[in-house]
């Protein structure tokens, strides 16, 4: 969708969602309407999670509430979403962990290149509440926070006519990233000139070639096009970056005792639907990009990739010492899965 046509249905949705009720508003029925926006198509698994929780929580609580998921950026970009949550205009929506390092400093952990060693040490860094939690919790004075999180596998570079063997071959080429201060250094120090925007507007700059190239999982390709302009993907496996469910403070706390837990067990679903849907669907999307759209897959080594960016772990965790206990939790899940690298 063009920009300017989503600023204008951001304009509209944030006037028309802007209610005194933490976005909740009420239908005819007495069911109060609760807003979950997020930038996916409605194949991706996190539409299918959000569709399960709809579901769910109707099922338990459809007297009280009615739930609306808005797919593909409907609501505004992830960034205007975030805003649209914190103000409590809309109740939920999901933005990646990338983006809310601009919110709270803590996250800009996750966002680290190579920090997880597999990915079985990164869905149980994920899943370990002692690492989560305090990051989890440290947007709530900004009125939101995190209640789950889901998976969007491994990013990778992909570019329209150059194969990325090694940092070497990023040398000069505008490759799209996303607006995060640490995916911005990424990129420069990888030798590749970093161009942050919004996920709704890579499409129209690869094809306008406005910029080389963009880094992202599987799914870029298939579900968002990618793959029909950009016929190189290249396994550098430089982050694992989650994907955030984020919901408005005033709206949780609103709840009542009862209401929460069922919540809670919805949010628990989410996260489960979510990473089952995952692993057939990157699979396919893999399948579908090599199969009908003609994009060539290439396996480099990693290491030239982990060494031009390694000295980003250690100038983070000097700049931010709160958060090396936290980063220490998770070189234990390093370990934990040393031998099980994938
Ligand atoms: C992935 C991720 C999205 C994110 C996008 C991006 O698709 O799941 O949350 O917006 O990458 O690169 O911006």
């Amino acid at each position: 969708m063009k920009t300017t046509k989503r600023r204008l249905l951001f304009l509209i949705a944030a006037i028309c969602l802007g209610t005194s009720l933490g976005g909740c508003g009420q239908q005819d029925s007495g069911a109060a309407i609760i807003r979950i926006g997020h930038n996916q198509s409605t194949n991706h698994p996190t539409h299918i999670a959000l569709t399960a929780f709809e579901s769910f929580i109707e099922e338990k609580l459809g007297d009280k509430y009615n739930i609306e998921v808005f797919p593909s950026e409907l609501l505004g970009s992830q960034n205007e979403m975030v805003q649209l949550t914190q103000t409590g205009a809309i109740n939920f929506c999901v933005a990646s962990n990338s983006l809310l390092e601009t919110f709270s400093e803590n996250y800009t952990l996750f966002n680290l290149p190579y920090l997880f060693d597999s990915s079985e040490a990164y869905h149980a860094s994920m899943d370990d509440e002692n690492i989560t939690g305090p990051i989890f919790e440290s947007t709530k004075t900004a009125g939101f926070e995190a209640v789950t999180w889901l998976d969007a596998g491994t990013r990778n570079f992909y570019t329209v006519s150059t194969p990325i063997e090694s940092p070497a071959d990023l040398k000069g080429l505008k490759i799209r990233v996303q607006q995060s201060p640490t995916n911005v250094q990424m990129m420069n120090l990888l030798g590749g000139s970093a161009t942050p925007m919004g996920f709704g507007d890579v499409y129209t700059a690869l094809q306008s070639k406005i910029i080389d190239g963009a880094e992202n999982n599987e799914m870029a390709l298939t579900d968002n096009g990618h793959g029909d302009v950009c016929k190189y993907y290249s396994y550098d496996m430089h982050q694992m970056i989650p994907d955030i469910l984020i919901a408005n403070c005033d709206f949780l706390d609103g709840l009542s005792e009862e209401e929460r837990a069922i919540f809670e067990e919805g949010f628990q679903l989410v996260n489960q639907v979510q990473r089952e849907e995952w692993v057939s669907a990157v699979e396919k999307a893999k399948e579908r990009a090599q199969n009908e759209q003609g994009v060539q897959f290439l396996y480099p080594d990693i290491k030239p990739f982990q060494e031009a960016c390694a000295s980003m772990h250690e100038a983070m965790l000097e700049q931010y010492p709160d958060l090396v206990p936290i980063y220490e939790m998770i070189q234990m899940h390093n370990e934990e899965f040393s031998s099980g690298n994938s």
